[in-house]
Formats: structure tokens, C-alpha cells, sequence
């Protein structure tokens, strides 16, 4: 992957990662009792799930260099599909069935990677593993707090990671989604840029406001919408996104740039339940029995926004590939900052 690095040109459209970021790479739920295969910019790595927490190795097999994803779990070692070696979750080789009396094991490595699990996903540091507690996974505190509501939707696109970060720090991109109407009128007030972040604020129409029970309703009935104004924030915070409109809904958009054309990301939408003072009173039982009942009411409207982006995004990638001496026009000071911050990070 470092090769990679090396070899990244300065056309925001092939740029590779920076791999020493932490990256979700599946959802914790997903991750049973089998190895599961995920893919980080174009490497392969398998994952599984033991009584000592979950293990990550290169999905390769140093014997013959097939998938070890297809072979079987054994205590808290995989077990190649092929010749049946084992390896620990260290990359060591431990057992192999066929060993002779007078061979010793084979002292192969397999590549590790450091992997946690936060906020409902397995994140993976992509880097060298001894680097990994240099950096922590993107803080999302409404995950766990009693007052959010949270819905999960999966994004993936037949593009570059560049078009979906430039998506979602384009506010004036209301238009496409007018048949939801979150927000309009969006005005780039203020644009922050440090060396692992951009922030743009902006002052738009928000056309959601949850502070009655039925407010839900709003999703459904569009003249129960009522537009008002609301400071709305969008942060590319590399390699991550995040963003809050007024008080009452928080977004993070999770990448896994799976290759140069291809992405996959996770939004994690929050509805705030800031605006039920009896609600609060309630035993913390009962308020986690709201939230976990109420996971995923919003997936119908973020899913919609979801096909909605991903349909302009893939055209975008197309339109590059037919005709890459045809940029596009861009006016938006956000996009400009956030390309500065992409090359910044695979430059460094
Ligand atoms: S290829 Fe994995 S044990 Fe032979
Ligand atoms: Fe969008």
C-alpha cells in the first residue's frame, strides 16, 4: 500500500489513501462465527471473531496464496481451506496436519493489521500496525448517548473516494434532492481548513424540526414541513466526514475507499430527542428501549439521498474516465480546500 502512496499523481481523481487513518471496514453485527473477507484499497484482509476479541490478518495464505476467508475458525486460530495450516491471530503459522517428524513448523508471517470495535463497526488501522495507537477512530458520541436516535445506510459507488467527499462538502447540491427536502438555500458563510480537517459552515433552510412526538410525520407529509433558518456545518475530517444541521440531526459519513474506483462508506444518521424534557425523566432503561427501538427510522429518507448521490457520483467518475481533458467547472471554495486536504495526506 506505502507503494501506492509513492506512486500517487497530483490529479485528485487518482490519489491513493493515507493508510495510517483507522477505517471501518464491516459492522460488528456482521462479524459472526465465520471469517469474513473486507477490502482496504485494494488489499484483502480477513477477519474473525474469537473469545479474545477480533483478529485481522492479509487474506492470503503464505503457502499456496489462496483466501484464507475461505477456511474455518478453530479456537482462536484460522484454519486454511486448502492443506488445513493454522495461524494465530499474530500471523504465525501453528499447526500444520502433515508435518514430518524431523520438519520444523514453516516461520512464515502473515501481514497483521490493528484492528478495534467502536460504534458498532470494526475499523481497521490500514498502516503499520505498531503505529495504530498514534490515532484514534473518529469519536461519534451520539452512538451510545440515550438523546440519539441513530440510522445506519451503506453507500457504494463505482468511484473514486474524491467524488463522494466533494459530494458531501457541496451543500448547493440541494436541488437533487428535492422530493426530501432536508435542506435548501445553503450560503457558504465561513470555511476553516487545518492540516487533517476543512470545516465549512453554512446558513441554509432546514426543513425538519423534531419537537413533537408526531414530527416524524414530516418525512412523509412534505407540507408538514416548515423551512427555517439553521446554521448547517460540514467537516471532511480526513478520511472521514461529518456534519450537523441545527440542533436536531447529526451525519458521519465512514469511508472504506475499497480501490481507485470504487467506495464504500457507511452513513450514521442521529436524530436528536433533545426536545422530549419528559422523555429524559424516564428510568435509563426505558430510554434505551426508545433508542433501540427506534434504530433505523430514518433509513427510507437516507437511503433515498443515498441512490439519489450515487447515481451523480458514478456519472461523475464515468464522465472523468471518457474525458479526462474536460475538468469540470467548479466555483466552490469548499471543494477547492477539501482536494487541498486529499493531496496533503497521501503528499505528506
Ligand atoms: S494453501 Fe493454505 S495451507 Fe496450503
Ligand atoms: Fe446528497
Amino acid at each position: 500500500m506505502d507503494t501506492v502512496v509513492a506512486a500517487m499523481s497530483a490529479d485528485v481523481r487518482r490519489l491513493a489513501i493515507n493508510p495510517s487513518y483507522w477505517y471501518p471496514v464491516v459492522r460488528g453485527r456482521d462479524l459472526k462465527d465465520k471469517p469474513v473477507s473486507v477490502q482496504i484499497w485494494g488489499v484483502a484482509v480477513v477477519l474473525w471473531r474469537s473469545k479474545t476479541g477480533v483478529h485481522a490478518l492479509e487474506d492470503r495464505c503464505p503457502h499456496r496464496l489462496v483466501k484464507l476467508s475461505h477456511g474455518h475458525l478453530r479456537a482462536d486460530r484460522i484454519e486454511c481451506a486448502y492443506h488445513g495450516w493454522h495461524f494465530d491471530g499474530e500471523g504465525k503459522c501453528t499447526h500444520v496436519p502433515y508435518l514430518e517428524p524431523t520438519q520444523k513448523l514453516p516461520r512464515c508471517q502473515v501481514r497483521t493489521y490493528a484492528v478495534r470495535e467502536l460504534y458498532g463497526f470494526v475499523w481497521l488501522f490500514a498502516g503499520n500496525a505498531a503505529e495504530a495507537d498514534r490515532r484514534v477512530p473518529l469519536a461519534i458520541p451520539e452512538w451510545d448517548h440515550l438523546n440519539y436516535i441513530a440510522t445506519v445506510s451503506v453507500i457504494d459507488c463505482k468511484a473514486h473516494y474524491s467524488y463522494l467527499i466533494e459530494n458531501l462538502m457541496d451543500m448547493h447540491h440541494a436541488p437533487l434532492h428535492s422530493d426530501y427536502q432536508a435542506w435548501s438555500d445553503a450560503v457558504l458563510e465561513k470555511l476553516h481548513e487545518e492540516p487533517e480537517r476543512v470545516d465549512a459552515h453554512y446558513h441554509a433552510q432546514s426543513h425538519y424540526r423534531i419537537d413533537r412526538i408526531w414530527s416524524i410525520a414530516q418525512l412523509f407529509v412534505p407540507a408538514l414541513r416548515k423551512p427555517h433558518p439553521e446554521s448547517l456545518t460540514v467537516s471532511y475530517v480526513y478520511p472521514h466526514w461529518t456534519s450537523s444541521l441545527g440542533a436536531d440531526f447529526k451525519l458521519y459519513c465512514l469511508l472504506c475507499p475499497l480501490g481507485p474506483l470504487a467506495t464504500r462508506a457507511w452513513l450514521v444518521h442521529f436524530t436528536s430527542l433533545g426536545a422530549f424534557n419528559d422523555l429524559h425523566r424516564l428510568p435509563k432503561a426505558v430510554r434505551l428501549l426508545v433508542k433501540q427501538s427506534l434504530f433505523g427510522s430514518a433509513r427510507g429518507l437516507l437511503d433515498g439521498l443515498v441512490r439519489q448521490d450515487i447515481l451523480m457520483i458514478e456519472q461523475e467518475q464515468q464522465a472523468y474516465l471518457s474525458y479526462p481533458d474536460h475538468p469540470p467547472w467548479e466555483i466552490n471554495r469548499a471543494l477547492a480546500a477539501a482536494q487541498r486536504l486529499m493531496r496533503s495526506q497521501v503528499t505528506a
